[in-house]
């Protein structure tokens, strides 16, 4: 099955990703860490992406739905995809529908995680993401334990759009360009809601049963 992970920023779209991935047997497809990466290289590509990253604003479609494309194309993710923070306006929405057709591919299920806004600022400004491994912890929620992180400390860091300027624009982004597709995906009848604002296990417990329910 083919799942969207959706929600504003710092909604724990990544976090319950992740767990999924452990747990079940699906890849996650996150566009911000692929978009992150591009930045790493350095590239004039990578340089366009990271100002648009820091100013809070959607990266242009075309860039994005060629690295959709480069997924489903590729047959080792045939079915088992959790998108993560992806499709963010109509436009990608409508160009995934037609590249999973093209693809011979479904999406199964849309979850939406409800976090509101307070919430999500605390989170965000509490984040900490390993360098070095990519895990993600919280300052104040989920802090980094022995059992789960081997790292070295000092490769926990605040990504460069987790401060208070960038999360307003963030927050205005999504209410603006990515919000509405809850219509398009109701309209479907594929759209599952959560209570983002509970504990990251019970949210999990909650996708699990709604993917089971789905297999029935
Ligand atoms: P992206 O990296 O996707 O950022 P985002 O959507 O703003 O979401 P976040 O990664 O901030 O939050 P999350 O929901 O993954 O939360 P997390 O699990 O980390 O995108 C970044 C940028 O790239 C965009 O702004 C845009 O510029 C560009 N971009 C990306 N995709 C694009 C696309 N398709 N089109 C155009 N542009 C695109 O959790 C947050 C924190 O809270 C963590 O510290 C975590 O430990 C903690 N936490 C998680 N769950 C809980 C819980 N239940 N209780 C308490 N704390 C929790
Ligand atoms: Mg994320």
């Amino acid at each position: 099955m083919n799942i969207i992970l959706f929600g504003p920023p710092g909604a724990g779209k990544g976090t319950q990703a992740d767990n999924m991935v452990k747990n079940l047997n699906l890849h996650k497809i996150s566009t911000g860490d692929l978009l992150r990466e591009e930045i790493k290289n350095n590239t004039d590509l990578g340089n366009k992406i990271k100002s648009k990253i820091d100013q809070g604003l959607l990266v242009s479609d075309d860039i994005i739905n060629d690295l959709i494309d480069k997924i489903l194309f590729n047959k080792k993710y045939y079915n088992r995809l959790i998108f993560d923070g992806y499709p963010r306006n109509l436009n990608q929405a409508k160009s995934f529908d037609l590249l999973l057709t093209q693809y011979n591919q479904k999406l199964s299920c849309v979850i939406n995680l409800d976090v509101d806004k307070i919430s999500i600022i605390k989170r965000i400004l509490g984040r900490l993401v390993c360098s070095k491994c990519g895990l993600t912890f919280n300052k104040y929620f989920n802090p980094p334990q022995k059992e789960k992180y081997n790292c070295n400390l000092k490769y926990l860091k605040a990504r460069t759009d987790d401060n208070k300027k960038t999360i307003e624009d963030r927050f205005s982004t999504y209410t603006k360009k990515t919000l509405p597709l809850l219509d398009y995906y109701a309209d479907q009848k594929i759209l599952h809601k959560i209570d983002g604002t509970r504990q990251i296990n019970q949210i999990f417990d909650e996708i699990r049963s709604i993917l089971a329910s789905l297999e029935t």
